[in-house]
């Protein structure tokens, strides 16, 4: 095996939402390359354990952590756990989110804050609670999933792009304030086959696909090889970017 495939094997990785979709695909992926996988979940219980023991099938460590990642006390105590039980964060990925589609008129406070939590909050906490430990111990990567509804405008996605465009904010800022042994990044994924995907409908997905140049969707795999990219050495000069991967969605004007 050469260096650049050592470079995950025995370090621990967190990441959030892993239990499903994107996150899941991460989280294979870094077992792949060796890594101590801790998998964050809040809901699926089964959908974890079932990463969990596809991990361990190819012969790394995974641990499965519930917590809601807009809960501050339960953010705490999972990345504490994860240090006592597989070891301090070094690679963090923030994969949990919300979405919801649907016209300006569906939206109220509690729908808007719902998602601001989640995607927001649930990003800043995580990231928040590995930095210090990361900027102490020299060396920390650390991947947010945005989205390309954060770059460009979304009629029909106004809390999820908002959020979306604050995480690209947010990762930057942190880029500048952790540098330089702490790299901070983005990915803005298109549209990919999961289930947040699923949930958007047949003729949303359609029109979605269709203003793609490749003209498909992205499988969470793709993602997966580009997020372990930015973790990487691969991408040693980066920081504060924000990588697109959507089959040419979005490109520069
Ligand atoms: N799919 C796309 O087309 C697309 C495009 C651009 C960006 N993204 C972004 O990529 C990320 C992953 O999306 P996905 O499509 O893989 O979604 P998904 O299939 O719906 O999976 C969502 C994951 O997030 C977890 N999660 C949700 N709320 C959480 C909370 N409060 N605390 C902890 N975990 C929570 C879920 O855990 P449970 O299994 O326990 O529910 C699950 O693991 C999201 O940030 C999304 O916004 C997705």
């Amino acid at each position: 095996m050469n260096k650049q495939d050592q470079e995950f094997r025995n370090r621990t990785a967190l990441v959030t939402g892993g239990s499903r979709g994107i996150g899941r695909a991460i989280c294979l992926a870094l077992a792949e390359k060796g890594a101590n996988v801790a998998l964050n979940y809040v809901q699926n219980r089964d959908a974890a354990a079932k990463v969990k023991h596809d991990i361990e099938a190819m012969g790394s460590r995974c641990g499965i952590y519930r917590a809601d990642v807009s809960d501050p006390k339960a953010v705490e105590a999972m990345v504490a756990d994860v240090a006592e039980e597989i070891g301090p964060v070094e690679f963090l990925v923030t994969a949990a989110g919300i979405a919801h589609l649907g016209d300006h008129t569906e939206i109220d406070l509690d729908l808007w804050q719902q998602i601001m939590r989640v995607n927001v909050d649930g990003t800043f906490l995580p990231v928040m609670a590995v930095k210090d430990g990361m900027i102490e111990r020299g060396f920390g990567r650390i991947v947010c999933i945005a989205s390309i509804a954060g770059l460009a405008p979304r009629g029909q996605m106004l809390p999820y792009s908002t959020s979306k465009a604050a995480v690209i904010a947010f990762a930057r800022s942190c880029a500048q304030a952790f540098a330089p042994d702490v790299r901070v990044n983005c990915l803005a994924p298109g549209l990919i086959d999961t289930d947040m995907s699923a949930a958007m409908g047949a003729p949303a997905r359609h029109a979605m696909r269709e203003a793609a140049f490749l003209k498909r969707t992205g499988r969470p795999e793709e993602m997966a090889k580009t997020v372990l990219y930015l973790l990487s050495e691969q991408s040693s000069f980066m920081t504060g970017q924000t990588l697109v991967a959507d089959g040419g969605r979005v490109t520069l004007p």
